[in-house]
């Protein structure tokens, strides 16, 4: 039987509309609205469509989103400065610096530079640690996307064999944590990976985060495996993930497309994270 397919647009506007209320009567009973500061450093295209449309999430649901974008000429020196600036500000819950930075710039030591307990990205080495000890304060918004999807969808976990193709910090690593976390047996290969195809037959939970368009064929896919392309490629022009939708859609029993899978929950994480924020922070200005 051909694969359920995943509505992440839907999910994600089913998210916001819960939020909303939510952030609603919190602004009402703190005094202050949610914040996330995002900066943008430089003109890159595709960063510039992403920093926009997390701003237009954060209008709908209420949350005030402050966007500082930066010439590409910025130096490190005078983006710490701006962040030591937002990490003190008490009426900013998240910051997010936008990725890539320009190559002048160390991205390291700016991650590492944003306070953890703002740190809606996931991306400071604390959070990141504190995926291995199973007690993070902010896990990654694709990940958690991931995660979403595989709970509305009530995919079993415990037990399973996962694999997950693709090591990156923002999306391989963590997901394979937090599937670990949640009792899968899990692989991590790599598009380098030899005997791809083998690894990948035995996955009843397979994530596709390589960044390489069609490099998940549907020869390469278990009968009844639950696929999550995580894959952004621009190719001739079109969206295409890294699974080849046409040839593994009528194998898996549960799939999400791109555009439209876990591309518009990323988003809705970033504002959960933002709102998780806000409600940890202990400190909160109150009304006059
Ligand atoms: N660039 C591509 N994806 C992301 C993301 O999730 N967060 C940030 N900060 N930059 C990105």
């Amino acid at each position: 039987m051909p694969a359920e397919v995943v509505d992440g647009r839907e999910i994600a506007t089913a998210i916001r509309r819960d939020m909303r209320r939510e952030v609603e009567v919190l602004t009402g009973t703190q005094g202050r609205p949610p914040g996330l500061a995002v900066i943008l450093v430089g003109d890159d295209l595709a960063s510039t469509t992403y920093v926009r449309n997390k701003g237009k999430a954060c209008e709908e649901v209420g949350i005030k989103s402050v966007q500082i974008h930066l010439p590409a000429t910025t130096s490190r020196e005078e983006l710490l400065d701006i962040l030591h600036g937002l990490n003190k500000d008490e009426t900013v819950d998240g910051i997010l610096v936008q990725l890539p930075l320009p190559p002048h710039i160390e991205e390291r030591s700016i991650l590492e530079a944003v306070d953890p307990a703002k740190d809606v990205d996931g991306f400071h080495p604390s959070n990141l640690g504190g995926l291995l000890t199973g007690h993070p304060l902010f896990v990654a918004s694709t990940p958690l996307g991931i995660m979403e999807v595989l709970d509305r969808f009530q995919v079993a976990i415990e037990g399973k064999d996962a694999v997950v193709v693709g090591w990156s910090t923002i999306v391989g690593k963590p997901i394979a944590f937090l599937l670990l976390e949640r009792r899968a047996s899990v692989t991590v290969c790599q598009q380098w990976t030899r005997d791809l195809d083998q690894h990948t037959r035995q996955a009843e939970i397979l994530v596709v985060a390589a960044g390489k368009p069609g490099l998940v064929r549907g020869d390469m896919v278990k009968e009844g495996a639950v696929v999550i392309d995580v894959g952004i490629n621009r190719v001739a022009g079109k969206l295409v993930g890294d699974v080849d939708f046409p040839s593994v859609y009528p194998k898996a029993s549960l799939i999400t497309p791109v555009p439209g899978g876990v591309g518009p929950l990323t988003v809705a994480m970033l504002l959960k994270n933002t709102l998780l924020s806000y409600k940890a922070r202990g400190s909160l200005p109150r009304k006059p």
